[in-house]
């Protein structure tokens, strides 16, 4: 299948795999790149820029498709060393950048001039065209369905995507709520080029966490996910847990008065405890409405495979049949 997508990033098929907090490590990233879509490291979750170095270059030892970085502005008073997380993407001849969370526009000088292809991920039309505007190659637009942080203005990905399509000319991927041939159907009807999965990809058998984390997946419907940190307007979606629901008591309780530091011990640092030692308790950790369509750990070739399989099927079958 090739779309404008596919011939951007140079890949065989037109899905992503999102950057994912302490899952996307080099070998998530290489697993989904050698399958023929496009891996993503995560650069936060390495503590360091050298380490992150390190990490893209174990995954170029692992594949030699192309992949991508993640790196996430996020709203905090400190930065992380960005200057030193980009230079080592360019140093390590990364090509394609996913930005998220704040504006990327300072740093798309020195990503194109070394020939990196900036996708940034939002929520909304407007931030979109923003990306659009200050030069941005693409962008993945975030429906409300999504795991980790869907904003704050609650659209739907069936109003979002076509209304992405309406104003956006750069191509876009779907993201939130994808998991199968029909979703990327869907997503390519309503005028994307493709598809960014987070959740699905975390129940592969290459994805480096614990098998709790699958398990939670696997058992989870589309019933058991829940917004936190709305009142801080730094909304998240997540699995229910009991620390979640500890949380959720407490954002009750404190109305308006709620302060990061309330729950600072449901939310700071637990993601090695979950995703690494397989405390599923251990607190909040960013899950899509997506988990009620995951039943099964498949390899992302298999998953990736099964995608391009099906959306033909579906296509030729299905939609032609109509005509
Ligand atoms: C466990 C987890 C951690 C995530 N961490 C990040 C992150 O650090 N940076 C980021 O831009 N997006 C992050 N995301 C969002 C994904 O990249 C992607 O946009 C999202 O999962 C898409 O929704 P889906 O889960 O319904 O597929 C995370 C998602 C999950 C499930």
């Amino acid at each position: 299948m090739k779309t404008r997508i596919t011939e951007m990033l140079g890949i065989e098929h037109p899905i992503i795999q999102g950057g994912m907090h302490h899952v996307g490590f080099a070998e998530m990233a290489a697993a989904v790149s050698n399958a023929g879509g496009l891996g993503i490291i995560t650069g936060l979750t390495q503590p360091s820029a050298k380490d992150l170095a390190k990490e893209i270059a174990r995954c170029n030892d692992m594949t030699d498709k192309p992949f991508g970085v993640n790196i996430t502005f996020l709203p905090i008073l400190k930065d992380p060393d960005y200057p030193g997380y980009v230079q080592a993407v360019i140093d390590g001849g990364v090509k394609i950048v996913e930005t998220a969370g704040n504006n990327p526009q300072q740093w798309l000088p020195i990503l194109k001039e070394n020939g990196v292809r900036v996708i940034h991920k939002c929520t909304s039309v407007r931030h979109a065209l923003k990306a659009q505007k200050i030069g941005c190659d693409a962008v993945s637009v975030d429906g409300f369905e999504c795991g980790g942080h869907p904003g704050e203005d609650d659209i739907p990905n069936m109003i979002l995507l076509p209304r992405a399509a309406d104003m956006l000319d750069i191509p876009f991927v779907a993201s939130g709520g994808m998991a199968d041939a029909r979703s990327l159907v869907a997503s390519l009807a309503m005028g994307a080029d493709g598809m960014n999965m987070g959740t699905r990809f975390i129940a592969t058998k290459e994805a480096p966490v614990h098998d709790n984390v699958k398990k939670a997946i696997l058992e989870a419907s589309e019933l058991d996910t829940r917004l936190i940190m709305r009142p801080l307007r730094n909304t998240e979606r997540v699995l229910t847990n009991t620390a979640v629901e500890r949380l959720l008591e407490k954002e009750k309780n404190l109305g308006a008065d709620l302060q990061f530091t309330d729950i600072i011990d449901e939310v700071a640092g637990v993601y090695p405890r979950i995703m690494s030692e397989g405390d599923m308790d251990a607190g909040a950790w960013s899950c899509g409405m997506v988990a009620g369509l995951i039943d099964d750990i498949p390899t992302c070739a298999e998953l990736v495979d099964r995608i391009m399989r099906e959306a033909e099927q579906l296509i030729r079958e299905r939609l032609e049949g109509f005509l």
